[in-house]
């Protein structure tokens, strides 16, 4: 895989714009960023922030006094989209006021022809866009920007892996690490191996370097990154695997909880499974996405694994580890899903016991073989299944919790709630959220929580 480092020419361009901006209005020029989508959108968004600081840009929350606004995009369902493109449309105002402000849609829905023409076409007040797997480019589009005073709209792809892109981290004590980027498995609901390029795997050597420092730094909660962490270094020569680049990790000194996300069921491995048993940091939790129930509609949804499959890498990882927390992921209305095949995907609920689950009404999406599929199911039917099944998780969620009652657990405390006053929240190595009253316990710092009561979403307690 061709390895690229940022260019700090573009970087050091674009500083002098924001030197000029400086001396003109006594400050440097601010800049915005809006995140929609999943982690690895998270992390990427972080990497938009760290090189528009490099770049001179002060960073704000307030889009009304930005220079530069950045909108990172999601394209995993039609809702995602619409919700990005709503939020874009509401700058066309701030657009108006300051003819000088640079609009930049970056992220999974740019990738697609259809969106680049839409914003092209329809919102003229957008100056660029900057897909995933150009991302590292965001000082050279940018410059281009400001020196020829045009749009840009190409989308050039390229399946690289950058390296040494300065990084602003939202948290100081909660760290994403992307560990891969792409998807080769086109699921065929999904877009996301159109919009984020094939797979390929960052040095393990890198990575490693990069947790050490930020488990130096004081980070406590490190989350690995990729769409299907299981086939990270997959075509290397010397066999190095997840499994492996998590023992690795693992290995390092310190008091910190490491995860990953996301497991394919279909190459998930016993061998990961020892490394989490045997690990002394590797958090007690599991998310491994079932998407249905049903052997039929996991062959047409091209998973290449059935609910047995599903099953063995379960029940060993119980066996393994009792104490395990596994989440996971449904699609409920996949085209022709008819009631049996819901059937059985209630009967893997009940089989499986979740402690949790992020269930989804299919979404059609352009360009994906499921989006042409006969019998899309109606959305009344979706929706009466989606009722169905958040309640069937919800009494195994609290059948599950309940035993936490009277149990001293480790809490990663996260500061205020932001639903309950006078409470603080936190997660514990199961990833699951703990409510305490606030008695001064800082924000990133692990405690000691005594249970006194279960939700099926959340547990309550006392700081012991
Ligand atoms: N790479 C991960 C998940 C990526 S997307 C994995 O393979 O598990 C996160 C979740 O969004 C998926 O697990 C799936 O449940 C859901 N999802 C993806 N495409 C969807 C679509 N077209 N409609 C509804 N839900 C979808
Ligand atoms: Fe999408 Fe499937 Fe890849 Fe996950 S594994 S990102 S669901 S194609
Ligand atoms: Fe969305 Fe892209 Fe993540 S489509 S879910 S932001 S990979």
């Amino acid at each position: 895989m061709s390895q690229v480092q940022v260019s700090s020419e573009s970087f050091a361009a674009v500083r002098r714009y924001s030197e000029a901006f400086c001396r003109e209005h006594g400050e440097y020029p601010r800049c915005f960023v809006l995140t929609f989508g999943c982690q690895q959108n998270v992390a990427d968004s972080e990497k938009l922030s760290g090189m528009a600081e490099q770049m001179g840009y002060v960073l704000t929350e307030n889009p009304e006094e930005a220079s530069l606004i950045l909108v990172n995009t999601c394209a995993i369902r039609e809702h995602a989209e619409t919700k990005a493109l709503s939020i874009v449309g509401q700058y066309k105002h701030l657009k108006e006021k300051n003819p000088e402000l640079v609009i930049g849609v970056c992220g999974c829905m740019v990738a697609q022809e259809h969106r680049r023409e839409q914003l092209k076409r329809s919102y003229p007040y957008v100056s660029f866009i900057l897909g995933t797997s150009v991302l590292h480019r965001l000082p050279e589009r940018l410059l281009r920007v400001l020196s020829e005073r045009k749009r840009r709209f190409e989308n050039a792809e390229e399946c690289v892996i950058a390296e040494g892109v300065p990084i602003t981290r939202e948290s100081d004590y909660r760290a994403w690490v992307s560990i891969m980027y792409g998807c080769n498995n086109f699921c065929s609901y999904c877009i996301v191996p159109y919009v984020r390029g094939r797979e390929r795997s960052r040095e393990p050597a890198d990575v490693i370097a990069e947790v050490k420092d930020l488990v130096a730094r004081g980070y406590k909660d490190i989350t690995l990154l990729g769409q299907n962490v299981n086939s990270y270094g997959k075509g290397r020569e010397d066999g190095y695997d997840f499994a492996d680049l998590l023992a690795d990790l693992d290995a390092i000194e310190g008091d910190f909880l490491l995860r990953f996300m996301t497991s394919h069921p279909k190459d998930a491995s016993k061998k990961l499974i020892d490394v989490m048993a045997n690990g002394k940091h590797i958090a007690r939790h599991f998310h491994l996405p079932l998407q249905s129930g049903s052997n039929d509609v996991l062959l047409r949804m091209n998973r290449r694994y059935d609910r047995a499959r599903y099953l063995e890498i379960l029940d060993y990882m119980r066996e393994k580890m009792p104490d395990i927390a596994v989440t996971s992921d449904i699609i409920v209305g996949f085209p022709g899903e008819s009631d049996a095949d819901f059937e059985d995907t209630l009967s893997m609920l009940s089989r499986a016991r979740f402690d949790m689950l992020f269930s989804f009404i299919y979404s059609p999406r352009k360009g994906t073989p499921a989006a042409v599929m006969e019998d899309q199911i109606p959305r009344a039917v979706q929706n009466a299944r989606f009722d169905r099944l958040l309640a069937a998780q919800e009494s195994i969620a609290l059948s599950l919790n309940e035993p936490f009652v009277g149990k001293r657990i480790r809490v990663l405390c996260d500061g205020p709630s932001k639903t309950d006053a006078g409470m603080l929240s936190g997660r514990n190595s199961e990833n699951k959220i703990v409510f305490f009253p606030d008695d001064g316990s800082k924000q990133g710092e692990f405690v000691e929580i005594e249970i006194d009561r279960a939700a099926p979403f959340a547990l309550y307690g006392k700081r012991v």
